[in-house]
Formats: structure tokens, sequence, C-alpha cells
């Protein structure tokens, strides 16, 4: 709510010319530099200027300023020293807060920072902006009682008002540098192989060799190996779109879905009368794909009958569509992959060598990204791009960086993109903080569990979330499987803003 003309009469009265002239100094100053650390300085210059205090904070949300605290006329050794019941307080009711003596105030008194400081009167006023605190001027001094008075509390928010203008403008310049800098050494250390194919590091730069050396020799089949969400998929596409073959399908089957009894249908497809119920010609994933290429993905979980019709068809070249009255000749590369250690498996009995020898013409090892930790923050930014509806998150603070370069992401680099999709719903702000970022840890088998603390709004904004993207937004099923009605899945969705991930939510 603006102030009356009455609030600037009453509370600005005493104010002397030489407190409106620094007043004045200052917002023309700040006029001059965009620099952060520049503006602060200029703010703590005139707070000392204006009021009679022996120390002062200037305390900025971290999430939306990128930095924590900047401490002046007291060393950073002491910045524990400070008494976070204050700011917390400030923050929370967006109010000023004036102590005239705050060892016998009776709340603050038995603080442990304000008894071992020994600090008497406080002043900590918002730097606000629109209805968020995005920070705290905090002034104190040991020795006097009541250091500070009501037009000086006045005088300290007109400094802050000014200064929020000032600190957001330099904080948004100062982002749009580093991203521009980020996006520069990115493009400088890695590039694009395909559209969807981000590649930073020697070792991926290698896998681009490889995909290189065979692109053109599309009678070689490929095998990719790697762990689960290392980018299989990704380099299946890159061999398809750089190959002869880029203008015909790419066709993915996935092996552990393939029923043995609908093999033929599924793959080969069949012609028209061939069976009750077979209307019209129909040509499976592998006919269709005629020219082009057939992904097989999860080898290593094909049964043994299944692992001999695939065999049948690499031997002869040939496929027998049901209802037709002779083989038919077809010409697809096919890539497999699989993230089981599939020579194993042939030593056991469970996979047929000689389906190995024909799929695997040549074989591509993907790394873990583990190994490969200078792609994990261009390929978060790449996903932060992706997920952020209209890039209204505009980055990470380096505190949610340096969470993200610490984990060893068992999920590779799908994990890391669900980890990012998981910090894009849960913040509140335009910075994904560390606390945002949550890894799902990998208990026993295959079981994940997040981390502990969650509260249980979030874990339920991150499980509708889950659960609307497993059901495609339909909120039939969703609701049904949410055990709740579609009306309070309505509500839920409005409540926690999730509608805006609706278009993201096919990536
Ligand atoms: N180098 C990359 N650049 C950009 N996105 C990538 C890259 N590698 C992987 N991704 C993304 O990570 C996700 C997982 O990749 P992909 O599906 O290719 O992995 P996969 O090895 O096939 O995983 P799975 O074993 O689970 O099938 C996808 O969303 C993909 O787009
Ligand atoms: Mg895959």
């Amino acid at each position: 709510m603006m102030p009356d003309d009455d609030f600037f009469q009453e509370s600005l009265s005493g104010i002397s010319a030489s407190y409106l002239g620094v007043l004045y100094r200052f917002s023309v100053i700040l006029n001059s530099t965009l620099d952060l650390k520049k503006t602060l300085e200029y703010l703590t210059n005139a707070v000392r200027d204006l009021i009679n205090a022996e120390r002062c904070v200037i305390d900025l949300r971290e999430e939306c300023c990128g930095i924590k605290r900047e401490t002046f006329n007291f060393s950073a050794e002491h910045i524990k020293d400070l008494s976070e019941t204050i700011l917390k307080k400030v923050y929370e009711t967006g109010d000023s807060l004036r102590l005239i003596d705050a060892q016998s105030h009776e709340e603050f008194r038995k603080k442990k920072s304000i008894k071992r400081l020994g600090i008497r009167s406080v002043l900590a006023v918002p730097i606000k902006w629109a209805d968020d605190v995005i920070g705290v001027i905090y002034v104190d001094n040991k020795n006097v009682i009541n250091a500070f008075s009501p037009e000086e509390e006045r005088l300290l928010e007109a400094l802050a008002n000014v200064a929020s203008v000032a600190i957001r403008n330099s904080r948004d310049y100062a982002n749009l540098r580093q991203s521009l800098t980020d996006y520069k050494s990115t493009l400088s250390k890695g590039f694009f192989y395909t559209e969807e194919f981000l590649v930073i590091s020697d070792k991926m730069k290698k896998i681009v060799d490889q995909i290189e050396r065979i692109k053109d020799k599309d009678w070689i089949n490929v095998l990719l190996i790697g762990e689960t969400g290392v980018g299989k998929e990704v380099v299946a596409r890159a061999i398809h779109a750089k190959s002869g073959r880029k203008d015909k399908l790419f066709n993915a089957v996935n092996c552990p879905n393939l029923q043995e009894e609908l093999f033929e249908s599924h793959l080969f497809g069949f012609k028209k009368g061939a069976f009750t119920g077979a209307s019209k010609d129909h040509k499976g994933k592998i006919y269709a794909a005629e020219g082009g290429t057939v992904f097989l993905d999860e080898i290593g979980d094909l049964s043994l009958t299944l692992q001999a019709k695939f065999l049948k068809v690499l031997e002869t070249g040939e496929i027998e569509v049901i209802g037709a009255n002779k083989p038919i000749k077809i010409d697809v590369r096919f890539i497999s992959a699989t993230n089981k250690d599939i020579e194993e498996m042939i030593e056991e009995g469970l996979f047929r060598e000689d389906l190995y020898y024909r799929l695997a013409g040549y074989v591509i090892e993907i790394p873990p990204l583990r190994e490969r930790k200078e792609e994990i923050i261009p390929l978060a930014n790449l996903f932060l791009a992706k997920f952020s509806p209209g890039g209204v998150i505009k980055g990470f603070t380096p505190g949610a960086k340096e969470k993200l370069l610490q984990y060893d992401y068992p999920g590779n680099v799908r994990e890391l993109r669900d980890v990012v999709k998981r910090a894009v719903v849960l913040t509140d702000s335009d910075y994904i903080t560390e606390k945002d970022i949550i890894f799902g840890r990998r208990k026993r088998k295959k079981k994940i569990s997040m981390e502990d603390n969650l509260s249980l709004k979030d874990l339920e904004k991150i499980h509708i979330m889950q659960i609307l993207e497993k059901t495609g937004w339909n909120m039939t099923s969703a609701a049904q499987i949410l055990g709740i009605t579609r009306q309070t899945l309505r509500n839920k969705i409005r409540e926690y803003n999730l509608e805006k991930f609706k278009e993201s939510s096919e990536i």
C-alpha cells in the first residue's frame, strides 16, 4: 500500500537537507553502474553516511540474487555472529524492525548471538520487489541504546526502495552476461552434433568420431553399450540422421515389450485377409523401415525364442509377412542397445553368440555421466531451457551448480534431466537453488528413495507431476491413480501451478 502524504509529513519532517543530499547522490550514483558488488558498496556507503551504525550487513536471498550476503564494516569471519533470528523476522513479515535495546527486548534478549555480541540497537529494513522480500539491510550498534530514530528507519526504507531496483537491474545484467559466457564456453568446448545431441567432453567427441567412421557404411549393424540413461537412443538416432538412410524411417523396437506370439505381426506385418480381423494390409516395424534403420532397444531382454527369430531375419535378410506367399527381401540397418553384459550372458547361455556377432558389427560403448562431469552443467542448462516455461527460470545459483556437480548419477543423463525437471517444478523463484536439487538415491536393487528433507507438500507436488506425465495428462486416469476426484486434481494443479508444465512434458 502506498503511504499517504501525512505519512511523509510526519515521518520525514525531521530529515535534514544533508540527508536528502545523501539519498539524492545515492540515486544518481546507482545509475552509473550495473555491477552488483559496486551497487552494494554504494549502498553501504550511503547507509554509513546516513546512520550512525557500527556494523552493516546487506543480506540477499540467494535464489533471487545469486549471492548470499555482503558484509561491510566488519570482517568476514564475524559473519556468523549476525542474528539470523532478526533477519528471518524481517523476511517473514516484510516489515522493518527497530530495537531500542535488544538486551532487554522480550523476544530477542534470549537469543545466543544477541547475548554474546552484546548488541543493543538494531535496525533492519526489507529490500522489496513487488511482494517479495529480496533482501534485508541490517545495521546495529553495540554500545548505544536507542541509537536509531523512527526517521532513520524511514530513511533506510527509502534507501532500500531505491536499492531494490538497482539490485535487480545489476543482477539481471550479471546473469545475462553469465548466460552469454556459459553459452560461449559451451560452444567453444563443444557442439550440437545433432539437434538433440550435445557433445562437450573428449570422451563423447570420441563417440562422434566413431559415428563418423561408420555412418556411411550402412550395411554394418551397430551395438551400443552403456548404462541406463547414458544416451544410447540419442546416439542411435544420430547414426541414422548422419547416414544415407536419414530420409527413411527410424523405427524403435522395445525388446522387453515384444510378445512371442505377436512377433511376426508386430515386426513384419500382415496382408489383408490373412486372419480374421486383418481388414487391410499392415506393415510391421521392420518392414515399414525399409531403407531406414531399426533400433532394437534392450536386446539383453530378448527371450531365446525371439533371439532365434531375429537371427533368421539377420541371416537371410528376409521377412515373412503373414499372409504373403513368399519371403520379402529387406534392406534395414539394425542398431541395438543394451545395458547388460552380453558377453557374460553368452557365457551363461542366455544370449546366442551367433546373433551377437550379427548385431555387433561395430560396437560403441558410451561412458557414464560421472566419467564426463564437464557435461553436467551444459546439459543441465539445456534441460532448464527446455523445461522452464517461457524461460521464467533464469539459471542455477552457484550452490545449485555445486550440488549438481557433486552427485554421481547412477541414472546418468536421464537422471540429470529428471532432477532439473523436478527442480523446475519445485522452485518458487527465478533461480534454481541448492534446496530445489533433489536426487533419488538408489537403494538396493532398483528402488529409488527421495531425499529425506522434503515437505509433504513438495512430495505431493512431485508425485502429482509424475502421475500426470505418466498418464500423458489424462485427468481421468491420473485422478484414478491418485485416488482423488478430477475436481480435486484440477484444484491441486491450480494450487501448485502445474499447468505450465503440460507443454514441456512431452520432452
Ligand atoms: N548428449 C546428450 N545431449 C542432450 N541430451 C541428451 C544427451 N544424452 C542423453 N540425453 C537425454 O537424456 C535422456 C536419456 O537419453 P537416452 O534415452 O538416449 O538414454 P538411453 O541410454 O537410451 O537410456 P535407457 O537405458 O534408459 O533406455 C533423453 O531425454 C535424452 O534426450
Ligand atoms: Mg533407451
